[in-house]
């Protein structure tokens, strides 16, 4: 059900690779709500996954390919954004993350430091490169909002997160000192939701991941939160409700981050 909770309001949502992706999810509920999007991914992404499909559904968004890592492809991406919609936007979705120690299951005791490196550009010092384009560009309008999406292993220790707990503890500070920047200089909002685990392509590189659901799913007293229940309260945070919203780590985890122990996980455990 649509509430127009977006109407007239333009984005770009960053990392939509499958039908799987919270980004996916998410541009579908912002067109719903009445918004227009822009989708991009990196070039590698777009050949191997179906974004085509996703942009017809989206009254034929424009995809535009853009490495996160890349300054020259983010300029470019929003020098085209901003001419496909005659001026600025309204809010971005940053949902993108990738680390080749976890690809690889590389221990993090062990870990290559390239990869690191890699992993934390990719996921969390693109967050500063999009908001830093944006603002030298002038690109994100007044009241403007922007959402990264993070996980609770940059607060606790999660052993099979690997590199990528620090990788969102990174992402969560950038979120906070540039949504003071932004906030101050134009009134534009930055925020991070900490999701629930959800079996998407990049979740699944963790190792044990179905497992860790299961177990999260017995922690959480409403259950684990759905990519779709993900979109769902990234919309919320896009809309005019939520302007006095920013620079805040949001968890939208069930409960989850605040369960000390379930009976469910008690239970399960037997007597000793
Ligand atoms: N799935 C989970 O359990 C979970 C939980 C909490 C947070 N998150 C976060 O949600 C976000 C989206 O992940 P997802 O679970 O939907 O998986 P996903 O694999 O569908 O999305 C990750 C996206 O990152 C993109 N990407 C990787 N390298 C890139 C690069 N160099 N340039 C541009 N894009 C690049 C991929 O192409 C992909 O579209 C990530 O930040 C992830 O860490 C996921």
């Amino acid at each position: 059900m649509s509430h127009n909770l977006l109407k007239g309001k333009k984005g770009i949502i960053f990392g939509a690779l499958d039908n799987k992706s919270i980004a996916w999810k998410t541009a579908q509920r912002c067109v719903a709500e009445g918004a227009e999007i822009v989708l991009t991914n990196a070039p590698v992404a777009l050949r191997m996954g179906t974004i085509r499909q996703l942009a017809e559904e989206c009254n034929n968004a424009p995809v535009i390919p853009a490495d996160v890592t890349s300054n020259e492809d983010i300029e470019k991406l929003f020098d085209q954004t901003l001419e496909h919609f005659g001026g600025g936007i309204d809010f971005i979705l940053h949902s993108v993350g990738m680390s080749l120690n976890v690809r690889k299951g590389i221990h993090y005791t062990e870990n290559n430091y390239d990869f690191m490196h890699k992993a934390f550009d990719i996921s969390a010092i693109s967050l500063h490169r999009v908001l830093a384009t944006a603002m030298k560009k002038d690109a994100i309008n007044e009241w403007g909002s922007v959402v990264a999406l993070t996980y609770i292993a940059a607060q606790r220790v999660f052993p099979d997160y690997n590199d990528m707990a620090d990788a969102k503890a990174l992402l969560e500070s950038i979120a906070r000192n540039f949504g003071y920047q932004y906030g101050v200089k134009k009134k534009v909002r930055v925020n991070t939701i900490s999701q629930s685990p959800t079996q998407t392509t990049a979740g699944s590189g963790v190792k044990g991941f179905g497992d860790f659901i299961s177990y999260a799913e017995k922690m959480s007293p409403l259950g684990n939160a759905t990519a779709d229940q993900c979109a769902d309260y990234t919309v919320t945070l896009f809309s005019d409700l939520t302007k006095m919203v920013t620079m805040q780590n949001l968890f939208h985890d069930g409960g989850f981050s605040f369960t000390g122990v379930s009976e469910a996980v008690i239970t399960g455990m037997g007597e000793r």
